[in-house]
């Protein structure tokens, strides 16, 4: 898979889209449709939306493809206030499942995972990034 980065810059944060970890849940088109709207070229526009909106979102991203720096300087924020203390699991009809809040994933024999915000497991078997979901079950139409 290409291991392309493409970022979008507002002036005050730059989010960053790393489609090869897309999940395709379409949350961000979802919940901020004037900044993530995949039929656009280019498909992000943060002018559409506040910082503080965007921030937002991009935390609400189930595989990490979206992140975002402060053009500060500041490293990016981990976590979101609302999942921070709980731990939230939903599984995406006919796509991956979700885990909100911070969890350690411990894989083989190599060295533990930490993950904040949300993650998206595999429902489906067909990920090459195990345990990730990598968005193959859209591609091989996954149901369940
Ligand atoms: S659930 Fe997404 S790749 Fe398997």
């Amino acid at each position: 898979m290409k291991n392309i980065t493409k970022k979008y810059d507002n002036g005050e944060i730059t989010v960053i889209w790393q489609p090869a970890m897309c999940s395709h849940s379409a949350k961000c088109f979802h919940g901020l449709p004037s900044v993530f709207d995949p039929r656009k070229k280019p498909w992000v526009t943060p002018e559409g939306g506040s910082t503080e909106e965007i921030i937002r979102q991009v935390e609400q991203c189930p595989s990490g493809a979206l992140s975002y720096i402060r053009n500060d300087g500041n490293v990016i924020e981990e976590k979101s206030e609302s999942i921070e203390s709980e731990t939230i699991i939903e599984p995406l009809p006919n796509g991956p499942l979700l885990v909100y809040g911070t969890v350690h994933i411990r894989h083989g024999d190599n060295e533990p995972i930490i993950k904040h915000k949300v993650t998206a497991f595999c429902r489906c078997g067909a990920s090459s990034n195990k345990p990730f979901c990598d968005g193959t079950h859209t591609k091989i139409g996954f149901h369940g």
